[in-house]
């Protein structure tokens, strides 16, 4: 018997007697991606974690996801089976420094990206997901908007939705950052029947080369209900293993430069495992803290 398989019976137990769920993101490893209840992007986790009759969330992606999930779910206990598992585009900007942004901008709303801390989550009126993002702001009131962390988002945005001033901050996914246009123009040259899609974390020069712009889940949609057969995909690579998997026939590319996110790589199966069985790493937030960035984040809701 193969030790995953051993490991993914013994995870089968734990979970039915502690009544757990695992929930994943689409860049997880393989084997956590097959291990997982529901598999999905930032969005669709979010909704997820909402309304669950599992009184435990085993949580396989980064810190950040685990906190959307306890913030939405206080009741649960939500565990995050690797400390060290966390996503340095949200620690690039500190409380301060989105407060200064306040000061400067006193009529501006702010939406953040869910890829934030906490406290920063709380000083804000909405959130907003990749797959949500220029919906959100498209429908608020306000004309100026202070749009945290990623500039990259940002200004996708911005392009998009003309009528509003955005004021961006300057941080970014240094995984999607590091992706170039040449090498997409190159990977276009190399299969001309391609079509090429993005996450909006990427450059804006990338986002201007490319067919289609979308959250994960969303190129997921798209390459089963493209007709095209061949995709070049520029976002991280734990995605592809998923397309490939779903889409047996279709053939899919990655950007030439390495997009792994090894924050979304650290859980392995036998950390889930060990999650379950001794409870941990537990989710635990400031009870004033969950209510203000659970206003920003029902709010989002409303919006998808
Ligand atoms: P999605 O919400 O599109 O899955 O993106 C999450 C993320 O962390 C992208 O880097
Ligand atoms: Fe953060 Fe980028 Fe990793 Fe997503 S891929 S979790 S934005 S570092």
């Amino acid at each position: 018997m193969s030790e995953n398989f051993e490991l993914k019976q013994k995870i089968s137990i734990l979970k039915n007697k502690k009544n757990a769920i695992i929930l994943a993101h689409n860049y997880q490893i393989e084997e956590v991606q097959l291990a997982a209840d529901f598999l999905g992007d930032s969005l669709e986790l979010s909704r997820k974690a909402v309304g669950l009759s599992q009184a435990m969330i085993v949580f396989a992606g980064v810190k950040f996801m685990a906190e959307t999930a306890k913030i939405l779910a206080p009741e649960k206990k939500v565990l995050l089976p690797r400390l060290d598992a966390g996503c340095p585009m949200a620690d690039m900007i500190t409380v301060d420094e989105l407060r200064e942004m306040k000061a400067g901008h006193p009529q501006a709303m702010v939406v953040t990206y869910v890829n934030s801390s906490v406290e920063i989550k709380a000083e804000s009126d909405v959130c907003c997901t990749s797959s949500n993002a220029v919906r959100v702001v498209e429908n608020l009131p306000a004309k100026e908007i202070i749009f945290v962390p990623d500039q990259n988002l940002g200004s996708y945005v911005q392009k998009l939705v003309p009528a509003k001033k955005v004021i961006l901050f300057e941080a970014f996914c240094y995984v999607h950052h590091r992706i170039k246009k040449e090498e997409i123009a190159a990977m276009r040259v190399r299969y001309p029947q391609a079509k090429v899609i993005v996450h909006p974390e990427v450059r804006p020069e990338v986002i201007a080369g490319a067919d289609e712009v979308l959250s994960t889940s969303g190129m997921l949609g798209y390459v089963k209900e493209s007709p095209a057969k061949e995709f070049i995909v520029a976002t991280e690579q734990g995605l592809l293993q998923r397309m490939k998997r779903e889409n047996p026939g279709k053939f899919f590319f990655p950007a030439l430069s390495q997009k792994i996110c090894s924050n979304m790589k650290r859980t392995t199966l036998k950390d889930i495992y060990d999650s379950l069985l001794e409870e941990k790493y537990e989710i635990e937030i400031d009870p004033t803290i969950i209510d203000k960035a659970g206003l920003a984040l029902r709010e989002m809701l409303k919006y998808s």
